[in-house]
């Protein structure tokens, strides 16, 4: 079974999509966390962002892992821990850009379908609806006001001790879910058949129990 669950930043897919996943024993693949480690190896390595031949390389020699550490969900790259850099100010600047590369989404995608071969998964993302399993047995979209979204986004960064002010914030998912909308292959949009879901007035646990409700109603 596959639950794909897709959104702009801040909607809650993330959180919404680990509650589900535990409660359930599904499987939970953030798929942020690929194009986001991607991009760790993009500022490593000095390339252009928008450098479509090296890019896309890099997944040859990348091997993302996620391991449970007493009870933290960790990313490993190449058996390194960028659980906290995946997630900063410099990352998170460039990620959504070095995600438009046509075949650096082709390969991502590739991965992605074999990360969930045989497995139950609750795959969450911008284009998984649509692109990664247009087929998924359950499609959900999420969404909130962009106001709320950057507030909830701005109160995680302050916990994760990011330093970014409101307003770079906002600025930030503006310009990512300008980007994420209008890219070439996978961009973020609402499948024909996908579930919407408004989360900007709701608490993470009424979302998650309407999701919950929209896998058994389907099922
Ligand atoms: O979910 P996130 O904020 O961690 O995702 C980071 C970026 O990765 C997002 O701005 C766009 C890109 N992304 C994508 O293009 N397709 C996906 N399925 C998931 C993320």
């Amino acid at each position: 079974m596959i639950v794909a669950i897709d959104g702009p930043a801040g909607s809650g897919k993330g959180t919404v999509a680990k509650i589900i996943s535990n409660k359930l024993g599904l499987v939970n693949l953030d798929t942020g966390v690929a194009y986001r480690c991607v991009a760790v190896k993009v500022l490593d390595n000095n390339l252009e962002i928008d450098d479509e031949v090296e890019i896309p390389k890099l997944l040859d020699n990348m091997n993302i892992e996620f391991k449970k550490e007493n009870d933290i969900e960790k990313v490993f790259l190449n058996g390194i821990d960028v659980t906290e850099r995946i997630r900063t100010k410099e990352v998170t600047n460039i990620v959504s850009e070095v995600s438009r590369i046509v075949p650096l989404r082709i390969r991502v995608t590739d991965l992605l379908r074999k990360m969930a071969e045989g497995k139950d998964v609750v795959m969450e993302g911008r284009d998984i609806t649509t692109y990664v399993f247009p087929n998924a047995e359950i499609k959900i979209y999420l969404d909130a006001k962009i106001e709320e979204r950057a507030k909830r986004r701005y109160k995680e960064n302050i916990e994760k001790g990011i330093e970014m002010s409101y307003e770079e914030v906002l600025e930030n998912v503006i310009r990512r879910d300008k980007n994420d909308k209008n890219k070439k292959v996978g961009a973020l949009k609402i499948a024909d058949d996908a579930i919407v879901v408004d989360t900007t007035e709701k608490t993470i646990s009424q979302v998650a129990d309407e999701v919950e409700k929209i896998i058994y109603s389907r099922k």
